[in-house]
């Protein structure tokens, strides 16, 4: 004999209204940043195959783009530039005329009150492609310290309200902090990216800023994506010298560690729904074998139902239409 259940859950699922009044998480278009690929040259909007949607742009459409983000309720964008001339220790990211501080400035003026966050990395501006300066086929360490140093602080120079440094270099958080206190920029936050995984999921990205590296691969620098424990401590360094928002990355693989990097630290978690993630989706949906609507505000809701106050994503436009 079956025994008649005492507790029933069901019942807090019976129509919409209490489900609405139980429901633990929601998303909002504040929630989202989204990343833009900006390029040298005029009335430029080259569509990225890999990522629908989603183009490089000169500064031009830049600035037109910028007032519809604004428009949907989102709240930040972060930039990727990509150079016209790259080289082997990437100084195109350190002039005051990079792409990305013109970026800024653009954006600045066409919607000032649109949040600007830039992308602190060498591996857009390397002909190489790696994420630093190399000595034989690896990144130095702590001279690309001092690049990256130089980049933030052009950047800020610039007028950006945020920088994110993305590539895995030890003590970059802490660079970053004394350069920018010691030039005036003490308000500035860093939003690192602590725990990023070497992961297959950022093809689409490297299409789109062309930024593949040009041998071997990125793990000596980008974490193990076998590694959570190691991810916990990547959090904890990056806490210590002061970032001001830790970020997880991938977000979907590695909601685990999302999890648990939420309940470690008291500041606020990001993570980045990145390239890869959009794109499978995208094209799954394109197939018409999932429900585009469906899994791109259930991805993001799952994002951020482990743990992240922000959310880096490509579908940034399309979930604030959908939620607006
Ligand atoms: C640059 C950087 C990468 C991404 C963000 N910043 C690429 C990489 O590490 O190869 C990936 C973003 C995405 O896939 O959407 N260091």
């Amino acid at each position: 004999m079956i025994p008649t259940p005492l507790l029933r859950p069901r019942r807090l699922r019976k129509n919409p209204a209490i489900r609405a009044m139980v429901r633990e998480t929601s998303l909002s278009p504040e929630d989202f940043i989204l990343p833009l690929f900006v390029v040298e040259g005029e009335n430029i909007k080259k569509p990225i195959s890999s990522m629908p949607g989603h183009f490089q742009m000169s500064l031009d459409h830049l600035a037109k783009e910028a007032t519809e983000i604004q428009s949907l309720g989102i709240p930040a964008v972060i930039l990727f530039g990509i150079p016209a001339h790259k080289d082997a220790c990437g100084s195109e990211a350190m002039s005051a005329n990079s792409i990305v501080c013109r970026a800024v400035q653009a954006l600045k003026k066409a919607a000032p009150h649109l949040y600007v966050i830039a992308d602190v990395c060498c591996c857009e501006y390397t002909d190489h492609g790696h994420c630093g300066k190399l000595v034989g086929q690896d990144v130095d360490n702590d001279a690309t310290l001092e690049l990256l140093q130089k980049q933030s602080l052009v950047l800020a120079q610039a007028g950006v309200d945020m920088v994110a440094p993305s590539g895995m270099m030890d003590g970059m958080v802490a660079a970053l902090r004394v350069a920018l206190d010691g030039a005036g920029f003490s308000g500035i936050p860093i939003m690192s990216y602590a725990a990023k995984f070497a992961s297959g999921f950022y093809g689409p990205f490297r299409e789109a800023a062309e930024s593949t590296p040009q041998f071997g691969d990125r793990s000596t620098y980008q974490m193990d994506p076998a590694n959570g424990r190691e991810a916990l401590r990547e959090a904890a360094l990056d806490y210590e010298e002061g970032a001001d928002i830790l970020m997880v990355k991938p977000a979907m693989p590695y909601l685990d560690v999302l999890s648990q990097m939420r309940a470690a630290f008291d500041i606020p978690i990001a993570a980045y729904q990145v390239s890869g993630e959009f794109a499978m989706l995208k094209a799954a949906a394109q197939q018409g074998w999932l429900d585009h609507d469906r899994v791109m505000l259930e991805s993001l809701l799952s994002i951020k139902r482990a743990g992240a106050d922000l959310i880096l994503t490509y579908f940034a436009k399309e979930a604030a239409t959908k939620l607006g």
